[in-house]
């Protein structure tokens, strides 16, 4: 028997986080998704799934501190970048810049393990991304080692080429928490089978961000902000929803394969969307999204993603649409290391089957007579 996108089937046993659990909902190693967003950071969350618990105040200084000197990109490595098109997407710089960085310090050489390249990846992959966008854009070599203690800050710091606003930041440091795992997802799984076969984790990371970039995963959070940002008001906002509907079009940012009954994650990322917009002075994004979100309930019964209001709070962080998935990858890429390290830990190649649907056995026709 086969089930259409393996909806449904248990592929495998972690320990990692429980998705939409009976009585558990939502959580990071045992730590419900409400109390990590309300109390903790990107870095202390990031910690807990790499290297398996919560830090306490030393660990975490010091993991910050390592965290913000792996800022620095490697001469080749910048080299690489300033080669890649200005049209090219901002995810395919990532995939790109993964790849070049597992050349130059390859896994499991130099004392280097999955965790200490997990840490490298999350800390520089703001800076690829940036220095890519900056020599682009504005033909700037910029320097990459802001020295920022958190991924938020860095990333800001490096986007705006500032002081980083703290409302925004600590609104995107939610939003890397939100984002940090969720179980055998998608990219998720991708990274589990690339490892199941020995790989080595750059391989398995680049072959994740691939996965991540459709719409029907991570790239709904862009999807979702090109949709929102067509409509000038609420009511043709309404208008267009009801069109697109009744031409059987998919909302980006709403359903999802596990929640039937709405994303824990959508009220916490709602609600820094609505202070954003408040604090900013312009609610329009925030209105139109709300509008979509109530006609989406009333006609389908259908509820948003965390990517919905995500794209909210990034456009409202200043930060360019097509960068909002590539936002996704450095604070998912806590959750893929874990899973790989966790795939490693015990091993076996994952290879399931198909029922065939082709053609029955028959002969073959020599290439001078067909
Ligand atoms: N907009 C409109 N209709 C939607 C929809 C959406 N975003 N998501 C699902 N539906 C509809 C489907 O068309 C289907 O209708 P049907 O039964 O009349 O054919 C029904 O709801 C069931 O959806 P299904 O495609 O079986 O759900 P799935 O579990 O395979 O897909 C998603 C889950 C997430 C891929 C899907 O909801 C989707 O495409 N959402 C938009 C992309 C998105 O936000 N992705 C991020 C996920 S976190």
């Amino acid at each position: 028997m086969t089930t259409a996108g393996l909806e449904g089937i248990t592929a495998g046993r972690s320990g990692i986080a429980t998705v939409g659990k009976a009585g558990a909902g939502l959580t990071y190693r045992g730590y419900r998704i409400e109390e990590l967003a309300e109390h903790s950071t990107f870095e202390e969350v990031a910690y807990l799934l790499i290297y398996n618990q919560l830090p306490n105040a030393q660990q975490l200084s010091s993991y910050k501190k390592r965290l913000s000197g792996l800022q620095e990109l490697p001469e080749e490595l910048r080299t690489v970048l300033e080669q890649i098109p200005a049209s090219a997407h901002p995810m395919d710089v990532l995939r790109t810049g993964c790849s070049v960085l597992g050349t130059l310090e390859p896994d499991g050489q130099g004392g280097r393990n999955e965790a200490a390249i997990a840490d490298r990846l999350i800390a520089s992959f703001g800076s690829m991304l940036l220095y890519w966008y900056m020599f682009k854009n504005r033909g700037d070599r910029i320097e990459t080692q802001t020295g920022e203690d958190t991924i938020s800050g860095h990333f800001l710091r490096l986007l705006t080429q500032s002081e980083p606003e703290p409302l925004r930041q600590r609104a995107l440091d939610v939003s890397l928490i939100l984002y940090a795992e969720h179980e055998f997802n998608a990219s998720t799984f991708t990274a589990r089978v690339v490892t199941s076969t020995l790989a080595d984790i750059y391989s398995a990371v680049t072959a994740a961000i691939g996965a991540l970039r459709g719409p029907l995963h991570g790239g709904a959070n862009e999807a979702a902000m090109e949709l929102v940002s067509q409509f000038e008001s609420p009511a043709v906002a309404e208008k267009g929803v009801l069109q697109m509907l009744a031409a059987r079009r998919l909302i980006m940012g709403f359903g999802h394969r596990v929640y039937k009954n709405g994303d824990p994650r959508s009220g916490i990322v709602k609600s820094w969307a609505s202070r954003l917009a408040e604090e900013s002075g312009n609610t329009d994004i925030f209105d139109i999204s709300e509008r979509i979100e109530q006609v989406m309930m009333r006609e389908k019964g259908m509820h948003t993603n965390l990517d919905f209001f995500a794209a909210t709070v990034y456009h409202l962080c200043g930060i360019p649409t097509p960068m909002f998935t590539p936002v996704f990858v450095i604070s998912r890429t806590s959750g893929w290391a874990a899973h790989v390290i966790e795939q490693r830990n015990d091993n076996r190649l994952i290879r399931p089957l198909a029922d065939y649907t082709g053609p029955e056995p028959r002969d073959y026709v020599k290439l001078e007579d067909r």
